[in-house]
């Protein structure tokens, strides 16, 4: 949530923060802004909306070496020109992600010391504490004892203009990495604001504090010690940064999913393989699958895999709810968090609360050296490559593969599934691209078209089916505005159907043989009620409206396939509702605030 990217260097700064921030966007683009060093002068530029309308503010001749910018989400405040960062007071300007939760009390204090604020942000609040710190006249120990004084989360980069060659980096609960090339040194939220110069970077802890110069980055902790940091090379390219010809990056995402299971697959892809890497999860007899959004989906989906499977419990938990409640593991349990970019804050709080009881914990993590990768006691990488559109796709599949593996483990572990069985079910998954390449051939505009005119919209299944419903009803609605809710098809008639009128579309999961009679039985009542239903299948059926057919494959490697028309469908739904499909309103890739 919220972009940041600095840069000192040889090159036009401007250019590196704009290139930058367009890169940085994912992570919020309701307003933007810069703070540059032009002849020893800090100028700020700010712009409500995307980075293209701060872009046409900027004079690009002007000369500049050094600055700091920022994309916003807004949590303190509208989204207009006044509370874009960057913030300023004095000789103090700065950018800031994260939440400070201590700001109001700490306004007022300020306030009484005479300062004046503009903005209605927590972060302004920074920059006026940070500057009436500074006072005392050096910078470093006033960056220290500022972080002694603020709650909440923070990733910031600041400039003073007592020094004007230096960038000034922090963090607390909220990404920054830093890099330096024979051209620079950067700092930003995440690895593709400056990917197109280096690959090359390094995590900032939170006891940290960096000072880029244009030849130089000096890591240093609150006792003003060096730290000599570990460089991490980023494995992916440019390129999975860039649409490739696709109309949208949810497009191109949807595209790559084959060839994502296909990368998980090679290290999974015989018997052995899959003893080998999964025989960690032995000692466990229960389990916690930790997550927000998509991803607590996979852990519904894990939840019905792994319990029919395996015949092991599984809780399927939403992080912002599990951080604050009890829970029931001891030693022989595992909690697992699920996250796409590892930096989600309630899940990152959840794991910090398990661990704090010393219980096992496993994160199942997309970005690579993110917050919950590192802070897991193991974790499993899912390989999706940079996930650019808000709305996840391919990480999703990913984050499901794993399950699914996981989930074939433990079948085989606790004697439900057996060896040549599981050879089996790992050679389908292995071969599974022929059966995407079906599904993507499909043409799901003539389904788009028969929805997008809907105010509402619903999914139903029972089983595995139900938790898919769950994921495609948040995609159709997070990235087309439709009102739309996924319900377990036996649950409907206890007050949800009331809502179903002529026509209301009903799509309808029923690919799960085990209990399909009964969700036949929940579809009819929804037809007898008017509703036009789009039956999501292993075969035709005839007294649904529509049939999408999902090729047959394996039970337990279903779901994987058909989340796949899902997502398709709320894509060209959001297109002909002509809906910004990357950049959906009101959201942010990665939900660093609780
Ligand atoms: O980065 P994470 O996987 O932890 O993010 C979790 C959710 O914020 C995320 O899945 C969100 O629901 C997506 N926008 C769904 O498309």
């Amino acid at each position: 949530m919220c972009g940041i990217i600095g840069y000192v260097g040889k090159k036009n700064s401007l250019h590196v923060l704009i290139n930058g921030l367009k890169r940085l966007e994912y992570r919020g683009y309701d307003s933007a802004g810069v703070a540059f060093i032009n002849k020893n002068n800090i100028e700020i530029i700010k712009e409500k909306g995307k980075v293209a309308e701060l872009e046409k503010k900027i004079d690009f001749t002007k000369e500049s070496n050094i600055g700091i910018s920022h994309t916003r989400w807004a949590t303190h405040g509208a989204a207009n020109e006044i509370n874009a960062h960057p913030h300023s007071c004095e000789k103090i300007t700065l950018v800031h992600n994260g939440i400070i939760e201590n700001y109001e009390i700490l306004k007022k204090e300020l306030k009484q010391k005479g300062y004046t604020f503009y903005s209605e942000t927590d972060s302004e609040v920074v920059a006026v504490l940070l500057n009436d710190l500074y006072k005392e006249n050096d910078i470093i120990e006033s960056i220290i004892k500022m972080k002694k004084i603020l709650k909440g989360s923070y990733a910031l980069a600041i400039l003073c203009s007592d020094y004007p060659n230096q960038i000034y980096t922090i963090r607390k609960d909220s990404p920054l990495i830093i890099a330096k090339d024979s051209e620079g040194s950067y700092v930003a939220s995440d690895v593709p604001a400056f990917l197109e110069y280096t690959n090359k970077y390094s995590i900032l802890a939170e006891e940290e504090i960096a000072i880029l110069t244009k030849d130089n980055i000096e890591v240093i902790n609150n006792k003003k010690e060096k730290i000599t940091k570990e460089t991490i090379t980023f494995e992916g390219d440019i390129n999975s940064s860039q649409k490739d010809g696709y109309d949208h990056f949810m497009l191109k995402e949807i595209f790559e999913e084959k060839d994502v299971i296909k990368r998980i697959m090679k290290d999974y892809n015989t018997f052995d393989k899959l003893i080998e890497k999964m025989k960690f999860l032995d000692k466990y007899k229960k389990f916690d699958i930790i997550a927000c959004g998509s991803a607590y989906h996979v852990g519904v989906v894990a939840k019905y895999l792994i319990e029919e499977f395996a015949n092991i419990p599984v809780n399927a938990e939403i992080a912002s709810e599990y951080r604050y409640k009890n829970n029931f593991l001891d030693k022989e349990s595992l909690a697992i968090f699920i996250s796409q970019s590892g930096e989600t804050a309630d899940s990152i709080a959840s794991l910090r609360k398990v661990k704090a009881e010393g219980i096992d914990t496993l994160g199942i993590v997309n970005v690579v050296g993110s917050s919950i990768a590192r802070e897991s006691d193991n974790v499993i990488y899912t390989k999706a490559g940079p996930e650019i559109a808000v709305a996840t796709t391919k990480a999703f599949v990913a984050q499901l593969t794993i399950v699914t593996l996981m989930s074939l483990y433990l079948g085989y572990k606790n004697k439900n599934i057996k060896k040549d069985k599981v050879t089996e079910i790992l050679k389908e998954l292995d071969i599974i691209e022929n059966n995407i390449d079906k599904l993507l051939k499909y043409d799901y505009k003539e389904i788009a078209k028969l929805l997008y005119k809907h105010e509402k919209i619903f999914f139903i299944g029972r089983g595995y089916d139900y938790a898919i419903a769950l994921e495609g009803s948040l995609k159709l609605k997070e990235i087309s505005y439709i009102h739309s809710e996924a319900y377990a098809a036996g649950e409907l008639k206890h007050g949800t159907i009331s809502l179903i009128e002529e026509n209301t579309p009903v799509i309808c999961l029923l690919t799960d043989e085990n209990i399909i009679d009964k969700t036949i039985s929940n579809i009819k009542e929804v037809k007898a009620r008017g509703a036009y239903t789009i039956g999501v299948s292993n075969e035709e059926h005839e007294f649904l409206n529509n049939n999408i057919i999902i090729p047959k494959t394996k039970r337990i490697i279903t779901p994987l396939l058909e989340v796949i028309p899902l997502q398709l469908i709320s894509y060209e739904v959001a297109k002909l509702r002509d809906c910004d499909i990357d950049k959906p309103r009101n959201l942010a890739k990665s939900v660093t605030v609780e």
